[in-house]
């Protein structure tokens, strides 16, 4: 089929070649030329395990394209993927223009049938103001569908998020889009995929709820993490203990320093706001995101019982991005500790595989903030490792490698990257488990 995808984000930029690699015909657009070239060249410009192979791929086959001529983008297929960003804005609601923006370009360029499709995450009933812009800037002559598919791939694993969904969720209005969407999406059910066709009002919430509901698992087993530190029970046996129960699933009960993300602080927010504008408190959500705030605190508490006094303590970490397997940093953990450490005038030595250059921009490097290009060149005279995202790099560290280089064996962990058992010579700290050499503050 032929496809047209806007925006070039991580969900435009995922979705659009894993059409093109299941060999329909891709044209993607952008809005400026910046990274345009690179990207019809098969370089991307955010880190995606296995995107630039799959775009080089694409490209070869001549199956994707990247411009920036918007009005060629609409005129290339019938049916058009919306994946702009849908930012937080002041309020707390998500900021639609972009979405506003598409839709009026799309409703000025058309000539003939389009079926435009949101993939963005937008509050519910976003679709009803999609179709009243296109018809208020169309000459109102051209037959439209809106439809709601909305994007359940995650940062890092998005190529294999998108090849092996849990459901696809299709929100239609009309037989000829539910027609499109089982043509596009054949490959998929015909390996026995769950295709939910439903309506773009409910698969737009479905998306919020889906989010917020992960959100709040995860928050939920930091707060009992809390409690596990306090009785002395390691929380992983307690996520173990609850996840074998499938009424409840084992994935996301992975306690830490909390979620961080483009998607979940942003949606729950929405999804809090979305409840407010309909006369309802979603005080569930508000607890959520208030223990997700917390459990930043608590990591920065851990460190001071630990270190006492930050001022002039090397003090390297280990992860800035929000997870890993990606380059993103927006709203990660890091960001906090970092600003909150640097304002305790430590010396801070940080390394990430991939955030670094990202991270830079926010911290530039100066007397007290040094950016390493290797891990254990930034544990050299240590007083003290914070590991913060939980990259496979970090798991299969050599750890005597990592003793011998620190001034003090020190390591506040704040994704249970280790078991206690193995960090024998380490003051070693997690997260939710008995910190049995826990110093006292005196
Ligand atoms: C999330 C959803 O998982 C996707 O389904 C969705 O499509 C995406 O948002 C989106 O709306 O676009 P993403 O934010 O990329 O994906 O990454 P996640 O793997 O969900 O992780 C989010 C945060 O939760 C990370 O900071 C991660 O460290 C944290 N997390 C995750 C935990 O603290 N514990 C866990 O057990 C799992």
């Amino acid at each position: 089929m032929k496809i047209t995808v806007i925006g070039s984000g991580y969900v435009g930029l995922v979705t659009a070649a894993c059409f093109a690699d299941l060999g329909n015909q891709v044209l993607c657009a952008k809005k400026t030329s910046k990274n345009l070239d690179k990207l019809n060249q098969g370089i991307s410009h955010i880190y995606e395990p296995g995107l630039d192979e799959i775009l080089n791929r694409c490209l070869d086959k001549g199956t994707i394209e990247f411009t920036n001529d918007i009005k060629r983008a609409i005129d290339f297929s019938d049916l058009i993927f919306i994946c702009v960003g849908t930012p937080q804005s002041e309020t707390g609601k998500a900021d639609l223009s972009q979405v506003e923006d598409v839709a009026r370009q799309i409703a000025e360029n058309m000539t003939d049938y389009k079926l435009i499709v949101e993939k963005s995450t937008v509050p519910v009933n976003t679709h009803q103001w999609v179709k009243k812009t296109v018809q208020r800037y169309s000459n109102g002559n051209i037959q439209f569908d809106v439809a709601s598919n909305p994007e359940f791939l995650r940062e890092g694993t998005g190529v294999y998020d998108f090849n092996n969904p849990d459901r696809i969720v299709v929100g239609v209005e009309s037989e000829n889009a539910h027609k499109i969407f089982q043509e596009l999406y054949r490959p998929f059910t015909e390996k026995g995929d769950v295709l939910l066709i439903t309506t773009p009002a409910a698969a737009e919430l479905i998306k919020h709820a889906s989010n917020s509901f992960l959100a709040m698992k995860i928050s939920y087993i930091n707060m009992v993490a809390e409690l596990c530190e306090k009785v002395g029970i390691d929380v992983n046996m307690i996520a173990d203990g609850i996840g074998y129960d499938q009424r409840i699933g084992r994935s996301f009960l992975n306690a830490g320093i909390g979620y961080g993300g483009s998607c979940f602080p942003k949606d729950v927010r929405a999804f809090i706001k979305i409840a407010e504008d309909h006369g309802l408190d979603f005080g569930l959500l508000r607890e959520t995101e208030k223990i997700n705030s917390q459990m930043r605190e608590r990591f920065l508490e851990k460190v001071e019982n630990v270190l006492w006094i930050n001022k002039d303590k090397n003090i390297t970490i280990w992860g800035l991005a929000f997870k890993p397997d990606t380059d993103d940093i927006r709203e990660a953990p890091s960001i906090d500790i970092v600003r909150k450490l640097y304002e305790t005038d430590a010396n801070l030595r940080l390394y990430d595989p991939q955030a670094g250059e990202n991270f830079q921009n926010l911290f530039p490097e100066n007397e007290n903030i040094r950016y390493c290009s290797d891990k254990y060149e930034a544990l050299k005279d240590s007083d003290a490792l914070l590991l913060i995202t939980e990259w496979d790099e970090f798991k299969n560290a050599d750890l005597n490698k990592v003793k011998n280089l620190m001034r003090l064996p020190i390591i506040i962990d704040g994704r249970n990257m280790f078991e206690s058992e193995i960090m024998e010579g380490f003051e070693y700290y997690s997260v939710g488990r008995e910190n049995t050499n826990q110093s006292e503050k005196p």
